[in-house]
């Protein structure tokens, strides 16, 4: 265990709220999980393109290019998705902090974990969306060919073959991309978020 007895937390002037009145809207995490290939990363693009063509301040934070940078020196062992999941929680929330609509797309395979980020941001901040892609439907897709690798044992601790994913238990939106559009599930999403009143101050 790191010492950080010596660390004081300063507070700063300009707070959350108005750094979000400023960019008109609610500051929070769209917290996206599912297994690998269940649409994650595009329905968040896909929202991230709708909420900019409404003006609004937003950041997308992907499992894939997460782990090519800040998190490349982690594995997919259980205690290093747990680390990816911890540092992606905690940068999320300092972009909450910033004001931004932050969209994390991310497996987030353990219930536990995802509960650490949800903590770490106000209730109303977090929101899971649970993409229910089942895993015939991922595994017919292997858009980068990963579950074929997973059933020929080239790839270790595969989510959904030899890794568990834990369903949520209470997701604000579940999403299935087998049977519906990328546009309704859009759709979905920003009216959730226009009824909760994040896409104005
Ligand atoms: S998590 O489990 O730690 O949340 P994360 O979302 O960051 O995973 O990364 C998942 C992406 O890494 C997948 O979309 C896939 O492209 C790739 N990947 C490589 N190896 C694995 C593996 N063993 N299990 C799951 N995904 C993997």
């Amino acid at each position: 265990m790191l010492n950080n007895q010596n660390i004081v937390r300063h507070t700063h002037e300009v707070t959350k709220k108005q750094r979000a009145v400023i960019k008109n809207q609610k500051p929070c995490i769209l917290w996206f999980t599912g297994l690998s290939g269940s649409g994650k990363s595009t329905i968040a693009n896909a929202v991230e393109v709708e909420l900019n063509r409404l003006h609004k301040h937003t950041y997308l934070l992907d499992g894939d290019n997460i782990r090519l940078g800040i998190n490349k020196s982690l594995s997919f062992s259980d205690d290093d998705r747990v680390e990816n999941i911890r540092r992606i929680g905690e940068v999320s929330k300092l972009f909450v902090d910033s004001g931004m609509i932050v969209l994390s797309a991310f497996i987030s395979p353990f219930i536990k974990d995802r509960q650490i980020a949800k903590d770490l941001v106000a209730a109303d901040e977090f929101i899971e969306i649970f993409v229910d892609t089942p895993i015939e439907i991922c595994e017919k897709r292997d858009p980068k060919g990963l579950y074929k690798k997973a059933r020929n044992g080239t790839i270790p601790n595969f989510t959904g073959i030899s890794s568990p994913y834990q369903k949520p238990i209470n997701a604000n939106i579940i999403v299935n991309t087998d049977n519906n559009s990328i546009e309704n599930i859009v759709q979905i999403i920003i009216l959730y978020l226009e009824k909760g009143n994040y896409l104005n101050a």
